[in-house]
């Protein structure tokens, strides 16, 4: 072969060359080169992006491949220039074999959008191989009364090439007995016969040498040569005959070993050794043959296993010869019946996984699927399950795109695998299963969400700076940074509250801290809101509403606000000498800053001067005597009272009071002054008081017979008038006055107003003014004693 190359003209090597480059598109629609076969690797075979009208680069950006049925690369593509190059030599004999044209199918797959190209790569043979003959010697036998014109079969010699590259033409050695004829076969091969011309003579030449040569129609053509020795034989008998000269049979490619294919028969009329028929292979279409023939039976068995995706097509001849080495010929064709034994093949071409949420129909696969068997044995049903949003889409002869059906939502599902089933509707029906993993990735389509729609938190007063208060917390389905949240304060523009040097949040954890100590009598709840964000792009964020309520502590101990405590001269409460048990003498009001239980207040009598006189109310802080008062009773008493409140821990306040004793209301004025003083000396006073007493009722003494003139002149007038005029009608009072008459059963809704210290108009102190003129009237006139609402009725200025 070689040599027949090297034999070739240059200018005609070129020539063939440009011949055989031809770039044309076929019928459908696919773009076939066509180039000759044994190039070398990193040949040129042609510009794809050119001849697909694709722009410059696009073939890079859109991440063009090339693909061979088998994944078989035998083309290179150079996604930047779109040179197709060849990668390895082609050999037309090995991909093809006997078939033409020779044409390998390639796709050329883009994606976004999803895009095929059919290309086809045409081999054309170029003539490099010779014609060969099954063996370099025959040997023919031919009868000796074997008459001019009578044909004797010769084996045919094999050309792997193509067309006018195989065997056109068998010459024989010159010589006068025979000539060769040349036969096609149905399937194109020419075969050999020899041709008697001139009746042989063994007597005169027992055996002929011929050379038979096998000429192929190449440009310059190979040859192959065998010898084929004659023997001229003496005796007269027949050759054998098949009963059929053609055999047809077909058989199933799966059929087993030694399966009984046919059986031929020949006869011989002769007797004896020759009329004994031996079979055997005459010549089949290759070498290596997967049949053997009983030489006694004729049976025609397998000896190998049989693949109808390689050979579907037998040629066999099948010689008889007779024990004189004449021979008979007949040819069986053997038909292979295809048995659904290849299951579907699937090819995944393209994965565009992790496919991003959100999007709308994205290609996630191209995939590609055969079948090596025929008929239905090769038709190809394609199907993934359908729970899931995912669709099959037949795009281009067996390939297949898989689809999302629509957005998907990372969310919900991140992960899908889907088996791709495909079967193939033969019998048995055969399938093959693949199963692709599709990850969902994550869009940032979720925005933090706060595990409640708002908080309250509780933190006590007092606390120590930087105090965890809580934590604030909100999720994002989402995944990675689209998921990774900050936390931060967004704060009121509010001056007064100024909450940013109060609060703080660790951005990281939402974590919040109260960083100096609250106190709940200045700031008893705050709100604000945090954010949250996270870090996708672009960050979503969300807020919440975070309100801050500072639990009281029992901090501040009960103040009395009456009697005023920090007065220089002490408040003196009056109490009449002829006060009925159970008379108010005041009431100790007092407060507390704290709130609740802590600002609950409770009072109680520590110490008097004597101490079975006074009680004080627990609750509501009154102070009231306990006995009518006897003349035996000291003046002056001084009540210490501790006003305690129920906190934890308890916080108390003490009050004291003076009281002083009176009889009449007028007397307080006489003695005010002497109360500041020292009560040790009351002896003394005692002595100084009953001679004031004296003295008092004397004068009074006096006073009262003038009254009781002047009241008797008056009721005398009011007689005349026929109405009883003393009496100060009840009715009148105007709504600041009280009746206080009661024997020390107060009824609940009566009125109280104590004398405020804050009063700046009362000075430190108010006392219960006694209107001074109608006790006078009443006391001088016996017959008003029937009018009480007039004695004990007050005024409160
Ligand atoms: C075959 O060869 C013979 C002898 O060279 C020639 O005469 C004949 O034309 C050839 N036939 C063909 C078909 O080439
Ligand atoms: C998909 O298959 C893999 C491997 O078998 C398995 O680990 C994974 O859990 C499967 N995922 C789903 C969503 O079924
Ligand atoms: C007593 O205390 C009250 C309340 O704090 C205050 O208003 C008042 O001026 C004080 N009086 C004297 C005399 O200090």
């Amino acid at each position: 072969m070689e040599t027949a190359l090297a034999k070739m003209p240059e200018q005609r090597q070129v020539f063939f060359l440009t011949i055989l480059l031809l770039l044309w598109k076929s019928g459908s629609g696919a773009t076939r080169y066509s180039m000759p076969e044994e190039k070398e690797s990193g040949y040129l075979v042609a510009n794809v992006a050119k001849d697909l009208g694709l722009r410059v680069g696009e073939l890079a950006t859109r991440g063009a491949q090339i693909h061979y049925k088998g994944n078989k690369e035998l083309l290179q593509m150079d996604a930047e220039t779109g040179n197709l190059f060849l990668k390895e030599k082609l050999d037309r004999e090995a991909l093809c074999g006997a078939t033409e044209p020779c044409v390998l199918h390639f796709q050329v797959i883009l994606e976004n959008p999803v895009q095929f190209f059919q290309t086809e790569l045409q081999l054309t043979d170029i003539n490099d191989h010779s014609p060969e003959f099954p063996d370099r010697e025959m040997l023919l036998k031919i009868p000796e009364n074997a008459q001019p014109g009578t044909v004797f079969p010769l084996k045919a010699a094999q050309d792997s090439d193509i067309g006018s590259n195989a065997v056109q033409n068998y010459t024989v050695s010159p010589n006068i007995h025979f000539h060769v004829i040349t036969h096609s076969r149905s399937d194109g091969r020419k075969y050999p016969e020899l041709v008697l011309d001139r009746a042989l003579d063994r007597e005169e030449q027992p055996e002929l040498t011929l050379i038979l040569t096998a000429l192929d129609g190449g440009a310059p053509p190979r040859s192959g040569t065998t010898i084929v020795h004659i023997e001229v034989v003496d005796i007269n008998d027949n050759a054998p005959q098949f009963i059929q000269s053609l055999y047809e049979v077909q058989i199933l490619e799966n059929s087993p070993i030694d399966t009984l294919v046919v059986t031929v028969s020949a006869r011989d009329l002769d007797s004896g050794i020759y009329g004994n028929v031996a079979y055997s292979l005459f010549q089949g279409d290759g070498l290596s043959q997967p049949f053997v023939i009983d030489e006694v039976t004729g049976e025609i068995r397998l000896s190998k296993e049989l693949d109808f995706e390689g050979i579907s097509h037998y040629n066999i001849e099948i010689a008889a010869t007779d024990g004189g080495d004449l021979l008979g010929k007949c040819t069986v064709v053997i038909q292979v019946l295809d048995v659904n034994d290849n299951a579907p093949e699937l090819m995944i071409r393209k994965l565009t996984v992790p496919v991003p949420e959100n999007s709308a129909e994205t290609v996630v696969a191209v995939f590609s699927v055969s079948d090596s068997d025929s008929g239905d044995n090769g038709r190809i049903v394609c199907s993934i399950q359908n729970n899931i949003p995912f669709l099959l889409k037949p795009t281009f002869e067996n390939y297949y795109t898989l689809v999302t059906e629509g957005p998907l939502d990372r969310e919900s599902r991140a992960e899908y695998n889907i088996t791709i089933t495909v079967w193939d509707l033969g019998t048995p029906r055969l399938t093959t299963q693949h199963t692709i993993t599709v990850q969902v990735s994550d869009i940032n389509d979720n925005a933090p969400a706060f595990t409640q729609t708002s908080y309250t938190l509780f933190v006590q007063e007092n606390n120590s700076p930087a105090l965890q208060i809580g934590t604030i917390s909100a999720t994002d389905s989402d995944s990675g940074s689209n998921a990774h949240i900050t936390y931060s304060l967004l704060l009121p523009q509010d001056p007064q509250l100024a909450l940013a040097s109060l609060i703080s949040i660790n951005p990281d954890n939402g974590q919040l801290f109260v960083l100096r100590a609250l106190d709940y009598e200045s700031l008893q709840a705050f709100e604000f809101r945090v954010g949250a964000t996270d870090q996708g792009s672009p960050a979503l964020s969300s807020q919440t509403l975070v309100r801050v309520v500072v639990l009281d502590d029992n901090d501040n101990a009960p103040f009395v606000l009456y009697p005023m405590q920090n007065a220089s001269a002490p408040c003196t409460e009056l109490l009449p000498r002829e006060a009925e048990s159970g008379y108010l003498v005041t009431k100790v009001v007092a407060v507390d800053r704290d709130s609740g239980q802590n600002a609950w207040l409770s009072f109680q009598l520590l110490k008097a001067t004597e101490p079975g006189l006074f009680s004080v109310w627990a609750h509501n802080g009154e102070v009231r005597t306990t006995r009518l008062l006897s003349e035996r009773d000291v003046p002056k008493h001084r009540l210490l009272l501790l006003v305690k409140d129920n906190g934890e821990p308890q916080l108390s306040a003490s009050v004291t009071l003076q009281v002083l004793l009176v009889n009449s209301f007028s007397q307080p004025y006489l003695s005010l002054p002497e109360v500041a003083q020292d009560p040790i000396q009351e002896d003394g006073e005692m002595l100084t008081l009953y001679l004031v007493i004296a003295l008092a009722s004397v004068s009074s003494l006096f006073l009262l017979s003038v009254l009781m003139f002047v009241g008797m002149r008056l009721c005398r007038r009011a007689r005349e008038a026929s109405l009883g005029v003393c009496s100060v009608p009840e009715g009148h009072f105007p709504g600041h006055l009280m009746d206080v008459s009661g024997t020390g059963t107060l009824s609940h809704s009566y009125q109280y107003d104590v004398c405020l210290s804050g009063d700046s108009r009362t000075g430190e102190f108010k006392f219960l003014k006694p209107m001074i003129p109608n006790v006078m009237v009443q006391e001088a006139g016996r017959e008003v004693k029937e009018n009480p609402p007039c004695r004990d009725s007050f005024v409160f200025s």
